[in-house]
């Protein structure tokens, strides 16, 4: 049991809860300020109350956040004992985004039949599972994201038979299959929001949050996440309704047992399908505050999203994954994983921890931008950021939790792009990051085009963006004083999702090989010089070093569950680590600037066994790379 906190309790117990830890570690990120300040006693024991006075003029109303620190009751447990052997713990991900990776008919849209034709190209590069974006019926607001019907394949991309060839064929191929699960929300052509918006008994009213206001004002102030208000209102019904995502993307109301049931239901459908497990998409989103109140403005202008601190750490968050798992995934031995942004490192144990009976793992985004600032910023990526955040995962996630291991999926420009755009230090930077990634204590999550080292496309105008959270936000801050359509298309090119969404590059052909015909979204000219087909030939090319180091990293299990020990943690744009599994020992030098700089640890008598550049050097080049075998003689 965690020790509830009031008023009266010191800033140091707020820091030892779990949600407190990851919220003022949240703003000491922000700020650049290193975590002892809190063992300072004389910070550490600050009264809450101190705060108060000056919060209530500032602030609004402080209750509301203690509130939300005191829905949680439970502490992790300590993470040391052995890590448990699990087959996901092993494997190598791949997630694909069904639209654009293959196109089989000409449509210009990707679709299972054309995933099938790649399923070779896929074992060949070592993956063991596959992710797919959402694939079911699904009017495509938000392509896929917004599901219409559970039970159906999207007909853009296949049929019910096509699917279940493809995963009798992933079978085959002694590879899994996770679908992707979005259960936060349905689109507004889902069945149950039609029957609630046309038949005034429908019990689907109770499927969404449904309110009416006295005044007709909004219900309450939160905001989309895509721009503009949460909320919906429906002349049908004089009513309102919630949707965090696009207009059509429909909150569901997880307090409704029945809708529950019939989610767990659909799982149950797929799982009997022999689907491997899932992805859940906003998963800890699905918990709202009863009575939906008002967000804090402080909050709200500090994360960007007013409204968030009542549903993305719900006070039933817990209750629902248990049940999701002990009904539906646990039956099947399926795997999960879900999306958890905001999600701290204390809070991720509690979702996360094989004690704990609620999810495998999570994805946690505080890696992919730099303290202080957001996606849609213009601005250059430093890698000891990421660095930063994995020797603190690394250290203190603890064995009862595995960590996802990812830089880029549908939802990101390309990391490659953000980190150094200079085109000359493109291999070596793409094979840097995959050093990270695969020697790292964690499970490899691979995004489609990251093994050729993709990049940002250069989008021209506003016209050639398909985005549609890039679309609303376009037209909220093209609405806000002081912007100008320049500034705001700038924001738009440094953050859209676009950037992940092009065509994958498979040849130098017309449309990179991923369409005979004009493709749902433009690729540029950079398939030209960068695609699949001349990779395969080119020994020394981003993939064939991916290859190269998922053969390696499957050699022994030390990768996987090896301890991990930094050399010189706190050297700047130096990374450097042991991994070490007994006998098994393995070295990896990183330098994470563009400069070259000199080596202070001796790795002569090593045996290098993978670099991203040939021969050695007296410096450590521009993002060098280097993994060594160290064995007794060394
Ligand atoms: C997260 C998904 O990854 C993103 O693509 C989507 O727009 C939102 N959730 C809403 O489903
Ligand atoms: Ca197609």
């Amino acid at each position: 049991m965690v020790k509830k906190i009031t008023l009266e309790s010191k800033i140091k117990e707020v820091y030892a809860h779990p949600v407190g830890h990851d919220l003022i570690k949240r703003i000491l990120v922000a700020h650049h300020i290193k975590d002892v300040i809190i063992t300072n006693p004389i910070v550490g024991n600050i009264k809450l109350q101190t705060f108060s006075n000056y919060a209530k003029k500032n602030f609004g109303n402080f209750e509301s956040l203690l509130t939300l620190l005191n829905y949680e009751t439970d502490t992790p447990v300590s993470g040391n004992c052995e890590s448990k052997e699990e087959w996901w713990k092993e494997a190598i991900f791949y997630q694909i985004y069904p639209r654009s990776f293959k196109d089989s008919n000409g449509d210009g849209i990707g679709d299972l039949q054309g995933i099938i034709t790649k399923l070779d190209y896929l074992k060949d590069l070592g993956v063991d599972a596959i992710w797919l974006s959402p694939i079911y019926d699904s009017p495509n607001d938000d392509n896929g994201y917004d599901i219409r019907d559970y039970y159906k394949i999207m007909k853009e991309l296949g049929t019910m038979e096509e699917f279940e060839f493809l995963l009798s064929e992933v079978h085959k191929r002694k590879m899994r299959l996770i679908m992707d699960l979005v259960i936060n929300h349905t689109s507004d052509e889902h069945r149950w929001f039609q029957d609630a918006l046309h038949n005034q008994d429908s019990k689907y009213k109770n499927y969404y949050y449904f309110k009416k206001t006295q005044d007709g004002s909004v219900p309450n102030n939160w905001i989309s996440f895509f721009g503009g208000s949460a909320w919906n209102y429906y002349e049908e019904t004089d009513e309102y309704a919630l949707h965090l995502f696009s207009r059509k993307q429909m909150d569901l109301n997880w307090e409704c047992e029945e809708m529950r049931a019939e989610i767990i239901e659909m799982i149950q459908w797929w799982l009997e399908k022999n689907v491997d497990g899932f992805r859940m998409d906003v998963i800890n989103y699905i918990s709202k505050v009863e009575g939906l109140p008002n967000g804090n403005h402080i909050i709200g202008d500090m994360i960007g999203f007013r409204g968030i601190e009542q549903y993305f750490y719900g006070p039933k968050l817990h209750t629902y994954l248990k049940e999701i798992r002990e009904k539906a995934f646990e039956p099947y031995q399926a795997f999960s994983v879900g999306e958890m942004p905001g999600i701290g490192m204390e809070m991720g144990k509690l979702l996360t921890g094989d004690d704990r009976g609620e999810l495998d793992m999570m994805f946690s985004f505080d890696h992919l931008e730099a303290p202080g600032q957001e996606r849609y910023d213009s601005y250059l990526y430093n890698l000891n950021n990421w660095k930063e955040y994995l020797i603190d995962y690394t250290e203190h996630f603890g064995n009862h939790c595995h960590m996802a291991l990812f830089y880029n999926n549908h939802d990101n420009p390309r990391f490659l792009s953000k980190v150094n755009p200079d085109p000359q230090y493109r291999e070596v930077l793409a094979k840097l990051l995959a050093t990270i990634q695969f020697t790292s204590k964690g499970t490899p999550f691979l995004y489609q085009g990251d093994e050729i080292g993709a990049i940002n496309k250069k989008f021209q105008s506003m016209e050639e963006i398909e985005d549609v959270e890039a679309r609303g936000l376009y037209c909220t801050w093209m609405e806000k004083e002081g912007m100008t359509e320049e500034k705001v298309f700038e924001k738009i090119l440094s953050g859209t999702r676009d950037h992940a969404r092009t065509p994958m590059q498979w040849s130098a052909t017309t449309n990179a090989g991923f369409s005979e015909e004009k493709p749902w979204i433009a690729s540029d000219d950079d398939y030209k010089i960068c695609n699949v087909e001349s990779q395969t030939v080119d020994i020394e090319s981003v993939l064939n070093f991916y290859k190269q180091i998922i053969v390696l990293r499957k050699k022994s299990k030390t990768f996987a569950y090896g301890e991990t020990k930094f050399i010189k943690k706190h050297r700047r744009n130096y990374f450097l680590y042991f991994r070490i599994d007994g006998e098994n020992r393995y070295f990896v030098e990183c330098n994470l600037s563009n400069r070259s700089q000199k080596r202070f640890y001796d790795t002569s008598k090593y045996e290098l066994v993978l670099s991203n550049y040939k021969g050695r050097d007296m410096k450590l080049r521009s993002y060098e790379a280097n993994i060594y075998r160290v064995t007794k003689k060394n």
